[in-house]
């Protein structure tokens, strides 16, 4: 017997969503400008801790952040923030991804800084609340998840333009049981989010002389959302008719990840929200695990940097959260440094923590006792930082693939 009542309880849900998405179609169709921090009289910097590994490897970040800003702290141009309460602990208190008092101070902020935060599943000690990233990411508009990797000795040098407020992400907290053996998600692709993302990705390409853009998804099978996504990405690039671009399937583009030949092509890609979170994770791998990677979330008025990786409770639970590796957040706080407008400062800090991680490897992080502190290792990079030599040390290890 068909559930009629079940049946009409999800439509009106079913009903509401597509009212907010609506909503946030006309929100994306007057979008505002970028902002501008070299106008601004302060920038604010908050750093939220997170969960687990979280609160060390932020603070690491943090100290190598502060020490780049030394001059612009003293001189009031940049203020750093401490935005406490962003924990699962409190999270769980109110039953809310993000605390009310915790997000106004958050976009009290122009970027934050922030260490991963738990994201509970069905089963886990905790409430299956919304993901504290994905709400932030709704919340700030974030909408493009910026994660490069770079492997200069296999010839890799890849710059992913993950969606990041669309896709089966952003209602993954709104699927509907319709009884209890039917379970229905989401996946939303609108016009606005898709095309806001994959211009990005074409910019970033044609003003840094890259001639290469891969679109990735699977329109073949999902034809409504990733076919949206294709069919926009065939428009914008008429747009750059200087840059070449192709597309793929997400499924054979995991494989030439790994093809040793073919993945020195890829240059910019360009991907819906899952696929995005799925092929960062292993290209991250291929850098040297997710503990390499940092990850910038962009949008038009606020920006957030993380690290790539989860808040890694094991390591807490066995004492090891000292020794958790904070590459990821500091490269995180390059990015950061990039993006309002200290350019010079980003450079040195990522020459310095490529030097640190992939060549010199004077400290090593091992995630155990045997090896280095996270604080020891933010010294290590911030001493490579202040080398005078660092320039033609960096040189010097650069070799053709
Ligand atoms: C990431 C993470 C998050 C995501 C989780 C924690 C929600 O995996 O930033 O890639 O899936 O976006
Ligand atoms: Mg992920």
């Amino acid at each position: 017997m068909v559930d009629v009542k079940a049946i009409e309880r999800a439509k009106e849900h079913f009903g509401r969503i597509l009212e907010e998405q609506l909503r946030r179609v006309e929100e994306m169709r007057s979008a505002q400008d970028w902002i501008d921090y070299g106008r601004l009289k302060v920038i604010k910097i908050g750093v939220c801790g997170g969960d687990g590994i979280g609160p060390y490897i932020s603070e690491s970040s943090r100290t190598v952040l502060e020490a780049m800003l030394e001059d612009e702290i003293k001189s009031g141009k940049v203020e750093i923030r401490t935005i406490e309460g962003l924990t699962i602990e409190n999270r769980v208190k109110v039953m809310k991804a993000i605390p009310d008092d915790v997000l106004k101070e958050i976009k009290d902020c122009h970027v934050i800084l922030k260490g991963p935060t738990t994201t509970p599943k069905k089963g886990d000690p905790w409430p299956n609340i919304e993901s504290a990233n994905v709400a932030m990411r709704r919340e700030l508009d974030l909408f493009a998840n910026v994660r490069p990797v770079k492997v200069p000795e296999i010839g890799v040098d890849w710059m992913f333009f993950r969606e990041n407020t669309e896709g089966s992400y952003v209602l993954g907290s709104k699927g509907v049981n319709v009884t209890d053996d039917l379970g229905i998600d989401f996946c939303v692709a609108t016009t606005q989010g898709s095309e806001r993302i994959l211009r990005l990705g074409f910019d970033y390409a044609a003003k840094n002389g890259i001639n290469k853009v891969s679109v990735v998804t699977k329109a073949n099978v999902v034809k409504t959302t990733d076919g949206k996504f294709l069919s926009v990405a065939e428009q914008v690039a008429k747009d750059y008719p200087q840059v070449k671009w192709d597309d793929w399937f997400i499924d054979i583009m995991t494989a030439k990840l790994i093809d040793p030949y073919r993945r020195k092509e890829f240059r910019v890609i360009v991907l819906p929200n899952l696929y995005g979170d799925i092929l960062t994770d292993e290209a991250a791998q291929i850098q040297g695990g997710v503990g390499t990677a940092g990850s910038a979330n962009i949008g038009k008025r606020y920006a957030m940097f993380e690290a790539i990786h989860g808040s890694a409770p094991r390591m807490v639970d066995e004492g090891r959260a000292q020794y958790a590796d904070p590459s990821s957040m500091i490269k995180a706080a390059a990015m950061l440094l990039n993006h309002i407008g200290f350019t010079d400062k980003a450079r040195r800090l990522e020459m310095a923590l490529e030097v640190c991680t992939q060549y010199e490897k004077a400290k090593v992080m091992t995630g155990r006792s045997n090896g280095a502190t996270g604080q020891e290792f933010a010294q290590y990079v911030l001493d490579t930082v202040n080398d005078p030599g660092l320039e033609r040390k960096w040189q010097g290890y650069q070799r053709p693939a």
